[in-house]
C-alpha cells in the first residue's frame, strides 16, 4: 500500500489528560516523549499524524465540578482551553489535532463503535451489582469509592484501579469499601455511612473472549514496548481477562445509543481510548479529505506509537486492542512507551494538598526549553524519578548550559567577533577533526534508533557526548590562541567546530526546538545556502558534508542560568527549606 519512497505513516498517540485541574510536572514527564517522536519522524520525512486531547468525561471532572459548584462542562472547557495553551503555545507540542472528548465528532465515532460491538455480540448486557450510597442517593462511580486492594492489600485503592500495584479493580472487589470523602463536598462522615450493593444493568465488553488473541499479539509486539508496559500487560494476562462493564450510572459521559438507557453513560475509559481514532477522523475531515485517516489506520505501512504514564497501560494494551481486534480492520498499537512515576521532593504529587508544580506557574519562572530538557534527558523513563528543585538547577547549569550551551555560545561568539567575514577551510583536516566529524555523523543514526525505541534519555546522552567531544577538541586546539599566530589553522578548526554545532542543532531539534532554531539563526543564510545540496530532499534528519565556509552573526545566549534565588523561591512556595 501507499509507501512513497520508504516513508511511513506514523501515528503518535499521547494520553489525554483529565480536564479537572492544571497540568503539573508529572503530566509533562509522561507526555513529552510523544512530541520528540513526532518532531523526529517529521524531520526524517515520514508522514506524521499526532493527535491527543483533553479527557473531559469521568469522575475526576464531576468531582471538581461538585467542589467548585459549577457544571462539569464548564470545568472541562476551562481546563481544555488552558491545556491547549500550555501544551501547544507554551511548550510547543506539535499536535496535528489537540481536541477534547466532548465534541460531536468524538461521540459519533464512539457510539458507532459501541453499536458495532453490540451488534457483533462483543458487548452484551448483564444485571450486575454496584455500590450505592443511600445517603447521597446515588450509585457510586468507581473513583468515589476506596478500600483495601484485594491483590496487594494497599488500604487506599481506588474503585477503578490500585495505585500501588496497578491492578484494574471492580469497586465491589475492594475490602471494606467506603466513600472517598476527599472527593466530595460533604461531611467526612459520609465515608462511614453504610454502602449498599444494589443491582443495575450494564453493558459489558467481552474481554475474556480475546485472551488468546491478546497473548499472541503481545508476544509478537511487546518486545518493542517499554519494559513496564510489557510486564504489566503480561501480568494482567496471566491473571486472565475478565469482561468489564463499559457503562456507568451517571449523566456525564457519551450517551448510550440505544433506547432505555437514559440514566447511563459510556464509561470514560471506553470513550477516551477511542479518542485517538476519533481525533484522526476529525483531523481528516478538517483537512478536506474525510478518508485521509485511513492511510494511518488501515494501511500496512503504518506504525503507531502510544505514549502515556504506567497507570494507563492496561487501557492501551488490552482494552483498546480488544476493541480494534473485535472490529477487525484497525491498526493495533506497535510501540507502547509508558513512563514511570514522578515524585516531588520525595512525596507523591497531590492536587488536594497542593503538593505540585503547576506548569503555568513553572513557565512564569523558567523557559519551556528547560522543562523539555529535564523531562527528556532526566525523566522517569525507566525508573521513578524524584523531582527536586536543587537537582533541577544543578543539571540545567551543569550539563545543559555547562556542556552544551557554553560550547555553542563560546565558539559562535568567538567566530562572530574575531572573524566577522566568516571562517574558511585552509588546511587539510587532521585526524582529530575527521574523528570529531565522524562521531557527529554517526550520532544521527544512534539518536534516531534510541528515539524510535522510546529511549529518550540515551538519545540525549549521545547528543551531549558530541558536545563533550567538541569541548575537548576546542580545549586541545585552542583556536582563541592560534587565531593570531596561525589564523588559517584556527579557521579550519573553528569551521569543524561550527559544523558539529550545526549538526547538533539538528540532533536536538526534537528535544529543544526553540534552541535548535536559535542556533540555526546564527549561521548566515549565505553560508548555509553555499553548503546545501539536493534541495527538496525528503529528509532533514541527516548529516551534511561540511562546507568550505561558515559565517556567523547575531549570536545570543541560549539559556539563562538557574540561580539559587530562583530555586529558593520555589522551595518557599512548597513551604520547605532546601
Ligand atoms: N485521562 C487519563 C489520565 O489522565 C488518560 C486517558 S488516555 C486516553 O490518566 F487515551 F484514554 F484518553
Ligand atoms: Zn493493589
Amino acid at each position: 500500500m501507499g509507501n512513497e519512497n520508504g516513508k511511513q505513516h506514523i501515528l503518535i498517540a499521547s494520553a489525554w489528560p483529565y480536564a479537572n485541574g492544571s497540568l503539573h510536572l508529572g503530566h509533562i514527564a509522561s507526555l513529552i516523549g510523544a512530541d520528540v517522536l513526532a518532531r523526529y519522524h517529521r524531520l526524517k520525512g515520514d508522514r506524521v499524524l499526532f493527535v491527543s486531547g483533553s479527557d473531559c468525561y469521568g469522575t475526576p471532572i464531576v468531582i471538581e465540578s461538585i467542589k467548585q459548584n459549577v457544571s462539569p462542562a464548564s470545568i472541562a472547557d476551562r481546563y481544555h482551553k488552558e491545556f491547549k495553551k500550555t501544551l501547544v503555545d507554551d511548550i510547543g507540542f506539535t499536535f496535528d489535532l489537540y481536541t477534547k472528548t466532548t465534541t460531536p465528532e468524538h461521540a459519533e465515532v464512539v457510539q458507532e463503535i459501541f453499536l458495532e460491538l453490540y451488534n457483533k455480540k462483543h458487548v452484551y448486557t448483564k444485571v450486575g451489582k454496584a455500590l450505592y450510597s443511600p445517603f447521597l442517593n446515588r450509585f457510586l462511580p468507581d473513583r468515589f469509592v476506596e478500600g483495601e486492594c484485594p491483590h496487594c492489600g494497599y488500604d487506599s485503592a481506588r474503585g477503578d484501579q490500585c495505585d500501588e500495584c496497578g491492578a484494574l479493580l471492580d469497586p465491589l472487589s475492594l475490602r471494606g469499601p467506603r466513600v472517598n470523602a476527599n472527593m466530595l463536598n460533604t461531611d467526612a462522615s459520609v465515608s462511614d455511612a453504610a454502602l449498599e450493593v444494589r443491582e443495575s444493568e450494564h453493558f459489558y465488553l467481552k474481554l475474556s473472549a480475546f485472551q488468546e488473541d491478546l497473548e499472541r499479539w503481545v508476544e509478537s509486539v511487546g518486545g518493542a514496548w517499554s519494559v513496564n508496559a510489557a510486564q504489566f500487560t503480561k501480568s494482567f494476562l496471566k491473571q486472565g481477562m475478565q469482561d468489564r462493564a463499559i457503562t456507568r450510572d451517571t449523566d456525564w459521559g457519551v450517551s448510550v445509543p440505544l433506547e432505555g438507557y437514559d440514566s447511563k453513560r459510556l464509561y470514560v475509559w471506553f470513550d477516551a481510548v477511542l479518542g485517538y481514532l476519533s481525533a484522526s477522523r476529525h483531523w481528516a475531515r478538517m483537512s478536506g479529505d474525510a478518508d485521509a485517516w485511513r492511510a494511518w489506520w488501515q494501511s500496512s505501512d503504518a506504525k503507531h506509537y502510544y505514549v502515556h504514564g504506567k497507570d494507563n497501560v492496561p487501557f492501551h494494551t488490552l482494552v483498546l486492542p480488544v476493541v480494534f481486534m473485535a472490529l477487525g480492520n484497525l491498526h493495533l498499537p506497535d510501540r507502547v512507551f509508558a513512563s514511570e512515576y514522578l515524585t516531588l521532593e520525595g512525596k507523591q504529587f497531590s492536587t488536594s494538598r497542593s503538593w505540585a508544580v503547576w506548569i503555568p506557574d513553572f513557565l512564569q519562572h523558567f523557559d519551556s526549553e528547560l522543562l523539555r530538557y529535564f523531562f527528556t534527558a532526566q525523566g522517569p523513563e525507566t525508573s521513578d524519578i524524584d523531582f527536586r528543585w536543587s537537582k533541577f538547577g544543578e543539571l540545567v547549569n551543569g550539563e545543559l548550559i555547562g556542556t552544551f550551551g557554553n560550547l555553542v555560545n563560546r565558539i559562535c561568539a568567538f567566530v562572530e567577533k574575531e572573524f566577522p567575514d566568516g571562517v574558511s577551510t585552509h588546511t587539510d583536516l587532521d585526524a582529530s577533526s575527521k574523528q570529531l566529524l565522524a562521531a557527529a555523523e554517526q550520532t544521527f543514526e544512534s539518536v534516531g534508533v534510541f528515539i524510535e525505541k522510546g529511549k529518550f534519555r540515551q538519545a540525549f546522552r549521545d547528543i551531549l557526548r558530541i558536545a563533550e567531544l567538541s569541548n575537548q577538541f576546542a580545549h586541545t586546539k585552542e583556536p582563541w590562541k592560534t587565531a593570531e599566530r596561525t589564523p588559517q589553522q584556527a579557521q579550519t578548526d573553528l569551521l569543524v567546530l561550527l559544523h558539529v554545532i550545526r549538526s547538533l542543532s539538528v540532533l536536538i531539534q526534537p528535544f529543544l526546538p526553540k534552541t535548535s532554531q536559535k542556533i540555526q539563526s546564527f549561521f548566515t543564510a549565505e553560508s548555509i545556502i553555499a553548503s546545501e545540496h539536493g534541495v527538496g530532499e525528503s529528509s532533514a534528519w541527516r548529516y551534511r558534508t561540511p562546507p568550505s565556509h561558515y559565517k556567523i552573526s547575531g549570536v545570543q545566549v541560549l539559556f539563562k542560568k538557574v540561580e539559587e534565588r530562583d530555586t529558593e523561591e520555589q522551595y518557599k512556595k512548597l513551604a520547605i527549606l532546601p
